[in-house]
């Protein structure tokens, strides 16, 4: 990778040895905390398949000890078709058995807290997979049973009965409803999707999904996870009518969306996670254009926190930056909740392939095949925008890879492509499949230590498993290894930034204040003694009056010979 761009170390910030484990007896951990996303297929592999498990990540967690994070967000890790990523859970109490078993995720609970990490779990709560015992016993028990009301099954509509009940748009394009086949094998009801076929929507109007829900929680929370990631959040609750969407939808009156009985369900859950002890936070998947209606899952007695998606959506410009950082500030402040700053997940186009395009907002409706992009420029402006998001107040998530300053990989063969979405799209959306490529560790060559070396030979002398996906030839640059001891990675980046931010208590919760700056930069301090601007001006810019640069994300122009100008697309950290 290019350029140092550490400033040397100074006494500010070198971490005291206590310092360095958080401590997991502070009730507000969450306010602040970074939190690190393992897409656990794509993590580490410990058993030489070629699939990310739980034994690659314990063996891994030294590794996310030493990047300095507090927590970790698995995604689904439970039993499932796999149909979408582990978004379509077939048993919520049970391990997927290419990760592991249920024994291995407790260790792996209690032995990332014995490194003052805590677990965060997801839970997908509008949807099951098709081949969840109830939507199997709701399908063999037929129309009109009490099997089928724990879901949304429903005659069609037209004469007959051939068509769907109503037009709502599924959020991976296509029909939202599915037609059954009766025993006797002629067509039957439809039952809902808002996503995938094989994503049955739940009844949460029914009590048994309501209370399955809950014992669900109550089996994590007794084995220590310390907080929920609750997918799709606002979709739970849906109009039983089952009505059109209006042209005109007036608040709380959409069919499927932020209805307002929805929050009665985490009122509950919060509940509780507050009869546990320790603090176990709720963060919701909250996707909400309307900032009040987004603040109101994070009233005190509902979720701790929500993803602001706000701020990941936006093109890198200074003007919209700021905006976002401002409105999604004062939306948290009214109901004292910390806002949430978020790069990417895996979801989302890489970082610095977003951010190396013209078009570098993101937008799912927008992702197409062979769009432009320069990755020099978006691995620069990745770098800013990873300190200008750690410097904000709030808790910082970090999804695996980044830190790497992994590209999205766009070449991916098509046979390898696993996505709902990119399929649904008729292949016109490379879907997610691309931020999802495992992690390389290390090494010249494929699989790059994602796999241990000594167990991807299969017995028989066979050919070594590869990742599910497969990794780019050329990621040799982007391995763990590679990066560790080049103080101008990405990695050593974000390890010197994690540690600034732990040790200097300033950056944790609280406020900011603006700096007055050109209309370019976006300078704030952070109570006192603390700067970060961001240069997003095609020059170089002075710095602000300072003691000590304490890090910037690329190197400072005429340093150390002059006063040193912050370059374009850079991010410096101040002491003043
Ligand atoms: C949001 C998750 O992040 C995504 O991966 C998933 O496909 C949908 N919810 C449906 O569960």
């Amino acid at each position: 990778m290019d350029v140092p761009v550490l400033a040397p170390e100074t006494d500010a910030m070198r971490v005291a040895p206590s310092s360095v484990t958080p401590s997991t007896a502070d009730p507000l951990w969450w306010r602040s905390a970074v939190i690190y996303q393992v897409y656990i297929r794509s993590f580490a592999d410990g058993n030489g398949d070629g699939t990310g498990d739980l034994a690659g990540v314990r063996s891994r967690l030294g590794y996310l000890r030493d990047l300095g994070v507090d927590a970790l967000w698995f995604t689904p890790w439970y039993a499932s078709p796999l149909a979408d990523g582990g978004y379509d859970v077939s048993d919520y109490r049970a391990i997927h058995p290419a990760f592991g078993e249920l024994a291995e995720a407790e260790a792996l609970i209690r032995e990332a807290l014995e490194l003052g990490i805590r677990t965060i779990i997801d839970v997908v709560p509008n949807h099951i997979s098709d081949q969840h015992e109830w939507f199997q016993a709701a399908l063999a028990a037929g129309p009109g049973s009490p099997e089928r009301e724990r879901f949304w099954f429903h005659p069609g509509a037209g004469p007959n009965g051939d068509e769907m009940p109503n037009h709502w748009v599924s959020n991976f394009q296509g029909d939202t409803w599915t037609r059954t086949t009766n025993a006797d094998g002629t067509p039957g009801e439809w039952y809902l999707h808002l996503f995938a076929p094989e994503q049955p929507d739940l009844n949460w109007n029914h009590p048994d999904v309501r209370r399955e829900h809950e014992d669900v929680l109550r089996f994590w929370f007794d084995r220590g996870v310390g907080g929920v990631r609750i997918d799709s959040a606002a979709l739970l609750v849906k109009d039983p009518a089952l009505p059109e969407v209006p042209e005109l939808v007036e608040a709380g009156g959409h069919p499927n969306t932020d209805r307002d009985d929805v929050h009665d369900i985490y009122r509950s859950w919060r509940a509780i996670a507050d009869s546990y002890p320790g603090t176990r936070v709720l963060v919701g998947e909250v996707w909400m254009p309307d900032p009040v209606r987004f603040a109101n899952y994070l009233r005190p007695d509902e979720m701790h926190t929500a993803f602001n998606f706000d701020f990941m959506t936006r093109p890198w410009r200074a003007f919209e930056l700021r905006e976002s950082i401002e409105s999604m500030l004062e939306v948290h402040a009214p109901v004292n909740a910390p806002s949430t700053w978020v790069l990417s997940n895996h979801d989302i186009t890489r970082p610095v392939t977003r951010y190396g395009r013209v078009d570098s907002a993101f937008a799912f409706a927008n992702k197409r095949f062979g769009t432009p992009t320069d990755l020099e420029l978006g691995t620069r402006r990745a770098r800013a925008a990873a300190l200008l998001s750690a410097a904000l107040p709030g808790s910082l998530y970090i999804y695996q890879g980044d830190e790497l300053g992994l590209p999205e990989v766009e070449d991916l063969p098509d046979g390898a492509r696993q996505d709902p979405m990119h399929f649904r799209s008729q292949g016109v959306d490379p879907g997610r499949d691309g931020c999802r490529v495992p992690l390389p560790w290390s090494g010249q060559h494929p699989p790059f230590g994602f796999s241990p070396p000594e167990l991807t030979w299969k017995a028989g002398g066979a050919a070594p498993a590869q990742p599910w996906l497969p990794q780019p030839q050329d990621w040799a640059k982007y391995t763990v290894e590679a990066q560790e001891h080049d103080a101008g990675s990405m990695l050593c980046l974000y390890r010197a930034a994690l540690r600034i931010r732990r040790e200097l208590d300033v950056l944790s919760d609280g406020g900011l204040e603006w700096l007055a700056s050109e209309p370019d930069v976006i300078a704030f301090s952070r109570g006192g003694g603390f700067v970060s601007v961001t240069n997003l001006a095609d020059r170089p810019i002075v710095l602000p009056e300072h003691h000590e640069v304490l890090l910037s994300s690329s190197e400072l122009v005429d340093a150390p010979s002059g006063d040193g100008r912050l370059a374009p697309d850079s991010t410096a950290w101040l002491r003043t």
